[in-house]
């Protein structure tokens, strides 16, 4: 069998944590051949409880399971990593105002950029799931000179893959039908699902829904899914969160014709260079590609000119707070 491909998860003891583990070591992350040791990173009140986590993986008995760690410390836990899987983020609390919450993630996300720089394999690949997201992955990018910045990501899938699920049950279709979903933008309220690229059944699929539902309906259930899962359940998305994070990762390296990710712009689409946006993307040779030469008419340049402004903002802030 080959050497086992090392996989760092933070916030290993989270609820994302629980969902996502398992299924790694189970082969869905990479294949179902390939080995993978893991590696999980918590802080020291939580390293117990991903201890406990950690028995229950052992209790699976899973044959591509090589090795587990279990750590509070970056430097050890990004050691010789090739995946790293970037959950565990401060919450925002009540009261916290942005500036709060952007410097408490900029305390996680620096140093862990940092230790990744230092210590992970030369082929380090790193999905930011914590929010914010976006931003948190430039933190870390920012961080890590030292690496190819476009192996920094952030997660949008999950946006994506809610956008085919509601469009597919608005149009009564398998979701299988459905090519070419697009999300734009910031993984927050202003992100924009596209419909203007989509195709069911090689026809776009925003001619195939009333336009009022496009806008009213659509757009806003995508963005605030989130909220409503809250709501809902008590509790955020964990299952559909790790989903989407195997997604992401699994055609990143295996490759895929079209998804949404938030990769570093190249300045495509008039987002500034540098700013790690969702886009339509394709990955091929193990590297995300934007698709390129898509026409956006002024009802998307609004909305995809509207989320990555907020983008910009976030940028703003974590550099003036010296994050950056
Ligand atoms: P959770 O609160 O259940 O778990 C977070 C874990 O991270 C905790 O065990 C905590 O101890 C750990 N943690 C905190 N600081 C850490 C550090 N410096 N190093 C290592 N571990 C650390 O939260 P949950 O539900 O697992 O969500 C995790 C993050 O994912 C949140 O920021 C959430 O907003 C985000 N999220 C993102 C989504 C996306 O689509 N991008 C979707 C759903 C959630």
């Amino acid at each position: 069998m080959a050497a086992p491909v090392k996989v760092t998860v933070t916030g290993a003891a989270g609820q994302i944590g629980y969902a996502l583990l398992f299924r790694i070591a189970s082969g869905q992350l990479l294949g179902a051949d390939v080995p993978v040791k893991l590696s999980l990173l918590e802080i020291p009140q939580a390293v117990k409880a991903a201890e406990g986590t950690a028995m229950e993986l052992d209790d699976c008995a899973f044959p591509l399971l090589s090795g587990i760690e279990i750590t509070d410390d970056p430097n050890v836990a990004f050691a010789g990593a090739n995946v790293a899987l970037l959950v565990g983020a401060m919450p925002r609390k009540a009261g916290m105002e942005r500036g709060d919450l952007l410097g408490a993630n900029g305390g996680i996300f620096g140093p862990q950029g940092k230790a990744i720089n230092d210590h992970a394999a030369d082929d380090i690949r790193v999905l930011v799931v914590g929010n914010p997201a976006n931003t948190n992955a430039l933190i870390a990018q920012q961080n890590a000179p030292d690496v190819p910045a476009e192996r920094f990501t952030a997660m949008t899938r999950l946006d994506h893959n809610r956008a085919l699920s509601q469009l597919a049950a608005k149009l009564q279709v398998p979701v299988t039908e459905i090519k070419n979903m697009t999300i734009w933008g910031n993984h927050s309220a202003t992100q924009y699902p596209d419909l203007f690229h989509a195709e069911v059944g090689g026809k776009v699929a925003a001619e195939q829904v009333d336009p009022e539902w496009l806008r009213e309906t659509f757009i806003p259930t995508v963005a605030k899914r989130g909220a409503a899962i809250i709501e809902a359940r008590g509790a955020s998305s964990a299952a559909s969160a790790a989903n989407a994070a195997i997604d992401h990762v699994h055609d990143w390296v295996n490759g895929t014709d079209w998804t949404s990710a938030a990769i570093p712009s190249d300045g495509s689409y008039g987002v500034p260079e540098g700013i790690i946006s969702s886009f339509p993307v394709r990955s091929v040779g193990g590297r995300w590609e934007i698709i390129q030469g898509l026409e956006i008419d002024a009802f998307s340049r609004e909305r995809i000119d509207a989320s990555v402004a907020e983008l910009i903002e976030e940028r703003d802030a974590v550099r003036e707070l010296g994050l950056i």
